[in-house]
């Protein structure tokens, strides 16, 4: 993993290496069997190099905390590894461009379970076509990997209603990250 993230210091294969301030490579334990994927890094992770620690961080770590999940136990990245200019969504050709090293910490960490947190996510790594109204909250698997699309804790800002079905889906993560330990 450590070599991974070396290759990625610097990276210039899209042109969001032009406007970053860090590289959000992702963090946790490389031997998680619960990985955590989000979108691209915000304001916050541009600034510090780490994943969730902004506004949607603080819900996360609520959320896990609900959960019984130490955030320290699991591995959390992101589709995007640099900060899209104003928070816009990751273009195709940088979802392109970065989704190797997403790939290739998945080879690496072998995780029993996916949270794909928020339908940027889930699109990437489950179907382009999937929608997180319909999708969030179900078990699908891929590679034998369980794979559980919730909504981003993000959203929670817009609609409080959000974080009970976050809860909920968390809880069913939870029972089954029991199983793998
Ligand atoms: N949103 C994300 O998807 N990832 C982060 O690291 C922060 C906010």
């Amino acid at each position: 993993m450590e070599d991974l993230s070396a290759q990625a210091a610097g990276c210039k294969l899209c042109a969001l290496g032009e406007t970053r301030r860090s590289i959000v490579f992702g963090e946790g334990n490389p031997r998680a069997s619960l990985m955590l994927v989000g979108e691209a890094p915000g304001e916050k992770e541009d600034e510090t190099g780490k994943p969730f620690v902004g506004p949607a961080g603080r819900i996360l770590n609520k959320i896990l905390d609900e959960a019984g999940i130490h955030r320290e136990d699991v591995y959390i990245t992101g589709v995007v590894k640099c900060r899209p200019p104003k928070n816009r969504l990751p273009k195709k050709a940088e979802v392109t461009a970065c989704v190797p090293f997403l790939e290739k910490q998945i080879e690496l960490i072998r995780p029993g379970i996916i949270v794909c947190l928020g339908s940027f996510a889930t699109q990437t790594l489950l179907d382009p076509k999937a929608k997180i109204t319909e999708v969030r909250g179900k078990w699908f698997e891929e590679g034998g990997i369980k794979i559980m699309p919730t909504y981003h804790p993000a959203a929670v800002f817009h609609d409080q209603e959000k974080l009970d079905a976050i809860r909920e889906d968390f809880r069913q993560v939870k029972a089954a990250y029991e199983t793998l330990k």
